[in-house]
């Protein structure tokens, strides 16, 4: 084990048997990865939060719908860890680091109503996908095969996007 870097699992010795990517590709696009890791296990964090706040009219839709989400959002948090492990690069997505590192804020503790529990998740869906689709042209650079696990969390991402974003009221036509 590399002491001066924990991240790396490998030793010198097996290090031939990694996908050829060369270190510091295997580095940056490992924490492009991370970085995915992180939004994808804050989101379904608070996702479950908003869960259990819900309230009003659409509580019933919105409360299972946010399940459905969860689930996506943990699948696709262990397809890219899994990628990072494959190329060499130990992800982490304990509490500690995902509240150090995400760049999603949390809710207010307490009931929220349908139409703000929406907004909340437009707001945080739209941020993260942005985030998420500079990654995946930077991974294009870098590894093809993990811009393509980015690609498909985009897919998946930018689809709850507009299946949230379409439930705010349409405006009134004057
Ligand atoms: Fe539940």
């Amino acid at each position: 084990m590399n002491a001066s870097n924990p991240r790396r699992i490998v030793q010198q010795d097996v290090v031939t048997d990694l996908p050829p990517l060369g270190e510091h590709v295997r580095e940056e696009t490992g924490q492009q990865l991370q970085d995915t890791l992180v939004e994808l296990v804050d989101l379904s964090l608070i996702g479950k939060q908003l869960h259990w706040s819900v309230a009003g009219p659409l509580f019933r839709p919105l409360h299972l719908q946010l399940d459905e989400l969860i689930d996506s959002w943990r699948e696709l948090a262990d397809t890219v860890a899994e990628r990072a492990v494959a190329i060499g690069f130990m992800p982490d997505g304990q509490a500690g680091t995902v509240s150090e590192s995400s760049p999603l804020g949390g809710v207010e503790r307490g009931v929220i109503e349908d139409h703000e529990v929406v907004a909340a998740l437009t707001r945080r869906l739209a941020e993260a996908a942005e985030r998420m689709r500079t990654r995946m042209v930077r991974l294009g650079e870098l590894d093809a095969a993990s811009e393509d696990v980015l690609i498909e969390v985009l897919r998946a991402v930018e689809q709850q996007l507009w299946m949230i974003r379409a439930q705010r009221p349409v405006p009134a036509e004057r």
